[in-house]
């Protein structure tokens, strides 16, 4: 017998006594990373790869960001933890800084360990403020999952869990490619704006605290709303006095090629939630900022939120240097650079390759739909594909792998979200294999 691998020693390590997220035990199949730069990353066989996933749609700034890595190891050795009581200048210096980079009155922040405690606690705040219990989100849409981010979820993540916290009412998203109510974006009336307004009278507009959404939808299907639908969701919350809050966990810091999703349309949400590009993956952090008018109602009220991490000292630091690098190396410009080339390289594929029906992007956030029949946009996978029904969809991440591109492939999607640190080569490197892997695809599709 060939004596194992070290990558192999890794993995058998890791599965026999932890648990990997969202799979069949049995059937999960990871690397074993051991060593990160910049766009790429290396396996303990000495094997690299080609981040387009930035991981877990994190590691905005490249892995290893050297000024992130450099302000942690300074922390760490003056201080690396104060309990949330005290004050720290990393804590402070992170709450200013966010209070610049957000839109409008956005000004104090609430710290958490990472996205799904800090929609929790927006949850809490709306309802706080406003007096009123419902939450309307949408179908299409991840919000993390601990109880109250599973229940505010959409996608069918939450499902083997519910009942989850009640008080969630959820409405249509703008999938303009498979639009639910039949229409084109082009001559359509916004039937994706208007029914929430419908759902909302129904719900009794004085019973909802907040419509909270994804700044632009991610792994629930990267979609770009059209130019008008965050301003006439801004318009309809004040309307009815009801809170807006951006969840831009995934969809912030430079993601899109501005700052936050929101700023593609100029909107000034109540509510901020963000995590992932934050720290950028370097340690873990999360956060809510809130609007002068929220911050303001708690000078005077009690504040029922807590944890024992909340504006850790160490994350803190992470997160000034990390929102440094974004200003310093020019980040989100290149995002918004490289932006432009990504989505012509995946109009390029859509035209070339029989099983692609849709590319869909923004700055360095996009996804390839997969289907069987461009015509009748049959999707390639089943949407909630169970393992049995992925078809030729089970062989791309190998054969991505294989050629040294790690990817985010979920049912009949391809993502496309690398670190917005990537250079035109490395983008074109990466699209180049992707094409190749298609091939794959395009056997199972008719022209
Ligand atoms: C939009 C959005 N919100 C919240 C979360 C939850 O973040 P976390 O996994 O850090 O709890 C995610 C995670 O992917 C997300 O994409």
């Amino acid at each position: 017998m060939s004596a194992k691998s070290e990558s192999q020693k890794i993995i058998e390590l890791n599965r026999r006594h932890t648990f990997f997220s969202w799979s069949v035990q049995s059937t999960v199949a990871p690397l074993a990373v051991v060593e990160a730069k910049g766009c790429y990353f290396w396996d303990a066989d000495g094997k690299r790869y080609l981040d387009f996933s930035s991981q877990l749609m994190n590691v905005n700034t490249g892995h290893q960001h050297p000024k992130v890595v450099a302000a942690i190891k300074e922390q760490a050795e003056k201080l690396c933890y104060a309990y949330p009581g005290l004050a720290t200048r990393p804590r402070g210096e992170l709450g200013k800084l966010l209070a610049e980079v957000t839109p409008g009155d956005l000004t104090k922040t609430f710290f958490t360990l990472g996205g799904a405690e800090a929609v929790g606690n927006a949850i809490k705040l709306s309802r706080l403020y406003t007096g009123r219990q419902k939450i309307v989100t949408r179908y299409r849409s991840y919000h993390g999952a601990t109880y109250g981010a599973i229940s505010a979820t959409g996608d069918p993540r939450r499902l083997p869990v519910e009942p989850g916290i009640p008080g969630i009412v959820r409405v249509f998203d703008p999938y303009c490619y498979r639009c639910v109510f039949g229409q084109e974006r082009a001559t359509c009336s916004r039937e994706c704006i208007t029914h929430i307004e419908e759902v909302i009278k129904f719900e009794g507009p004085d019973r909802i605290a907040a419509v909270l959404v994804e700044g632009v939808t991610g792994t629930s299907g990267i979609f770009v709303p059209p130019d008008d639908y965050w301003p006439r969701l801004r318009e309809m919350c004040d309307k009815y006095s009801i809170l807006l809050v951006a969840d831009e966990v995934m969809s912030g810091f430079g993601r899109t090629g501005e700052w936050f999703g929101v700023d593609n349309w100029h909107v000034v949400p109540d509510v901020m939630i963000l995590a992932k590009g934050l720290t950028a993956g370097h340690v873990p952090m999360g956060a809510v900022i809130v609007s002068q008018a929220i911050a303001d109602h708690f000078e005077e009220r009690y504040l029922p939120l807590g944890l024992t991490y909340s504006a850790h000292t160490l994350a803190a630091a992470a997160g000034v240097a990390t929102v440094e690098a974004y200003q310093e190396d020019g980040l989100i410009e290149n995002a918004k650079r490289m932006g432009r080339i990504l989505g012509e390289g995946l109009e390029a594929l859509k035209e070339k390759h029989a099983s692609v029906g849709d590319v869909r992007y923004i700055g360095l956030f996009s996804v390839i739909e997969l289907v069987k029949d461009k015509a009748t946009k049959e999707p390639l996978a089943p949407w909630n594909a169970k393992p049995e029904e992925l078809g030729v969809m089970a062989e791309v991440l190998p054969a991505l792998r294989k050629r040294g591109l790690s990817a985010f492939v979920k049912w009949n999607w391809i993502f496309v979200i690398p670190p917005l640190s990537i250079t035109e080569k490395e983008l074109t490197e990466g699209l180049a294999i992707i094409d190749e892997v298609l091939e794959i695809t395009d056997r199972e599709a008719h022209s």
